[in-house]
């Protein structure tokens, strides 16, 4: 049975080291706390670290903890040593991508040497998964800490699936590009099937970072990436919602709410819960407290802030640094306010269980979110199901992820210390009905996304993107096909080799008139020519004169400007009559979109005008694209003109010409035993449509196509047509 591994640096338990021996716990922050109830349930491994330093055990420990976690815990460690934590874990992890991530870029020190920890560390997680990888295996890779996995499993394993989530947010591509490894980065996530994100903007940030950085674009979230489909995708991540929402009723919590209703001495509650981490916006939220006293003087006794903040990541300088800011707000705001019976803040620095959390759930007025930045945020959604047939208001910050899901709560720009302040007051006068209002829109949703679904989602559209893989990768002309397609070659008596030039036998170059054919490329095209058999036609958008220029010494056939001109057996003809007086008015304002697009160029050739767009800011262009289609659409109507997308090209041709009619005359003929087409960008889809069916249609580059067959690129096209030679 196949089964799923989830790969991330932490594991649903934690170990550490106590006087009397080992102590496993769970393990704290979003990613362990959401998953854990996913394996618990599932047929999974978790392949993770053990929260110890290797080499801070005896090899007699070391087996001892892993068999306990592999036996009790499903869970199978990676050994990191202090050293790799030192420069993976505290260096490259929690000081360079953390705080790069959440937009804090002047933490980050880039040093080299801690992205060589992560590459290593990368490579050891590898080692564990591929030695537990079995076929059918799904390997679901989480967060921040594994960016490189992906790649490496289908490096190793390219029939593997895999499926990457970020639990953090994906920066936008202003702060990305920072990153010296960005470039490997977004390589080592490219290698799953599926990448995940809690948001859209993130997704957003993700797939405009994959266009500029490495240049591969995307078509509904499936970026074409070498010869693979890879899809980004939005999941934001449930809970487990029906154990917080029935928390309540079970034995242990009930005592524990008991103990803290007896216990409290307020009207009201409010209650904040995070990891010590400078993104939680922990200091502007006691700030905004203290404003909150100081503007709406609530009598003393009446409301009291509970917040509880748990140890995370200490040997981190910022860490430590916020927990003396914290410690000291917490002390100043109780100085100046507190009587003898009321301390305003009561403030726990350690992690809290279930049953103590869930019972402090049940009894907070108001839950306080005011994250900098946040990936997700689960606690709000765990504090909206504990509330369950309950009043209970949410503040929320609007940069952290889940403000995207709960916008019933009341939202707040968390550096804004004086919205905060007036978002609670508004929380604490907010009449019950309301709150009960607003709540159960949050609680319908957050019961129907559940952690449950949010995998079952994800698993469901990693199949998905997988067959659609397969539907492209069955197309792809390699291995028996290309055998079939050799074979036809070699036994046919009178073959047809139409062939488009640029982006088919030529990579696209920033300028057109660079792009001239090569003495290789010459050569190649000779030589198949000489065949009596074969009939070579080249067929370019580009005017006669350019043909002429370069390949009429050639003995072959040639299409040109996009099919108006024809040269057959050494003579040109003109199978449309030349019309181009529409050029003088449409050029003007290509040209000036060509001055406005930096990058940009208009270029006029003999029955078409075009505008290129290869070297400009892709999000750039993609406005002025559809400015520019727009104003020349409006101009061209009543002229048979047409205009087009080609690849990264406006164009602007008669309608009555095209690669097809002009083609047709080959095709037309019944000698032909073997025929076929190549070709790059939507101009030659009308030339793979046309083509009789039998035809060995191939569009290179990967894409939506009527071409039966794709090859990856110009270079691969090269080479099969010189081994047909
Ligand atoms: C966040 C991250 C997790 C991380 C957790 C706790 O939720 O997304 O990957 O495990 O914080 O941080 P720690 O450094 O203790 O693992």
């Amino acid at each position: 049975m196949p089964k799923t591994i989830i790969v991330s640096n932490r594991m649903s338990t934690s170990v550490s080291r106590s006087a009397d021996g080992f102590v496993y716990t769970p393990s704290v922050g979003g990613l362990a706390t959401g998953l854990s109830p996913l394996h618990e349930s599932e047929d999974s491994i978790w392949i993770g670290w053990s929260g110890l330093p290797s080499d801070s055990m005896t090899d007699d420990e070391r087996r001892t903890v892993a068999e306990h976690l592999r036996t009790e815990h499903k869970c199978v460690t990676v050994d990191i040593t202090s050293d790799q934590l030192e420069r993976f874990y505290y260096g490259f992890c929690n000081n360079v991508v953390w705080p790069l991530f959440h937009y804090f870029p002047t933490y980050p020190t880039y040093d080299p040497d801690l992205w060589a920890a992560y590459v290593d560390v990368n490579a050891a997680f590898f080692d564990r998964v591929r030695r537990h990888i079995e076929p059918g295996d799904v390997v679901w890779v989480h967060d921040y800490q594994l960016m490189l996995l992906p790649a490496l499993i289908k490096e190793h394993e390219p029939d593997s699936r895999v499926g990457f989530f970020l639990h953090i947010p994906f920066p936008s591509y202003e702060l990305f590009r920072l990153l010296p490894w960005r470039a490997e980065v977004l390589r080592g996530l490219l290698g799953a099937d599926l990448v995940g994100f809690h948001t859209f903007d993130y997704v957003r940030h993700f797939l405009s970072s994959v266009r500029r950085l490495l240049g591969y674009d995307h078509d509904m979230a499936y970026i074409r990436y070498e010869n693979r489909m890879v899809r980004a995708d939005v999941f934001p991540m449930g809970i487990d919602y029906d154990r917080y929402a029935s928390a309540s009723s079970t034995p242990s919590v009930r005592r524990k709410i008991d103990e803290v209703h007896a216990d409290r001495r307020v009207d009201k509650l409010i209650l904040s819960v995070d990891r010590l981490d400078y993104t939680k916006g922990i200091p502007q939220r006691l700030r905004a407290f203290e404003r909150y006293l100081e503007k709406y003087s609530p009598s003393a006794g009446s409301v009291a802030l509970v917040i509880i903040v748990s140890p995370s990541r200490t040997a981190v300088v910022q860490y430590q640094e916020l927990k003396r800011e914290v410690d000291e707000l917490v002390s100043r705001i109780n100085g100046r306010f507190s009587t003898i019976a009321w301390t305003p803040v009561q403030y726990f620095y350690r992690t809290f269980s279930f049953e103590d959390l869930s019972a402090l759930y049940a009894e907070a007025d108001v839950l306080l979110v005011t994250a900098l930045r946040d990936g997700m945020n689960l606690i709000a959604k765990e504090y909206v199901a504990a509330r369950e047939g309950r009043t209970g208001v949410l503040v929320l910050s609007e940069t952290a992820g889940v403000a995207r899901e709960l916008s019933e709560a009341i939202i707040v720009n968390p550096s804004s210390v004086e919205e905060i302040a007036d978002g609670l007051q508004r929380a604490i006068v907010m009449p019950d009905d309301e709150q009960m209002r607003r709540n159960v829109r949050m609680q319908d949703r957050l019961k129907r996304y559940d952690i449950h679904y949010w995998a079952n989602d994800f698993m469901t559209k990693l199949e998905a993107t997988i067959e659609h893989q397969q539907s492209f990768l069955g197309k792809r002309l390699s291995g028996s096909v290309r055998r079939r397609f050799r074979d036809a070659y070699r036994s046919a008596q009178k073959r047809l080799l139409l062939l488009d030039y640029d982006g088919t036998l030529l990579d696209y170059m920033d300028r057109a008139d660079e792009a001239l054919p090569d003495a290789d490329l010459r050569s190649l095209i000779r030589s198949l020519a000489n065949d009596t058999r074969n009939d070579v036609v080249l067929v370019s958008s580009r005017g006669r004169d350019f043909m002429s220029e370069h390949l009429e010494d050639l003995p072959i056939g040639l299409i040109a400007s996009h099919g108006a001109s024809i040269r057959v057996d050494g003579s040109w003809e003109q199978i449309i009559p030349v019309d181009d007086q529409w050029k003088e008015h449409l050029a003007p304002i290509m040209q000036l979109y060509a001055d406005r697009t930096p990058g940009s160029r208009f270029e006029e050739k003999e029955l078409s005008l075009a505008w290129h767009y290869r070297g400009s800011d892709p999000d750039l262009a993609a406005v002025r694209v559809a400015e520019l289609k727009d104003a020349l659409i409006s101009m061209i109507a009543n002229h048979n003109l047409t205009v087009f997308d080609g690849n990264r090209v406006l164009e602007v041709k008669s309608s009555l010409v095209g690669k097809a009619q002009a083609a047709a005359r080959w095709y037309a003929h019944d000698e032909y035993d073997f025929i076929m087409a190549v070709g790059d960008d939507p101009t030659d889809e009308e030339l793979f449509a046309a083509a009789p069916e039998s035809a060995w249609s191939v569009r290179v580059g990967l894409g939506p196509t009527n071409a039966h067959y794709f090859i990856e690129s110009p270079a691969q096209l090269r080479t099969m047509l010189e081994e047909l030679a």
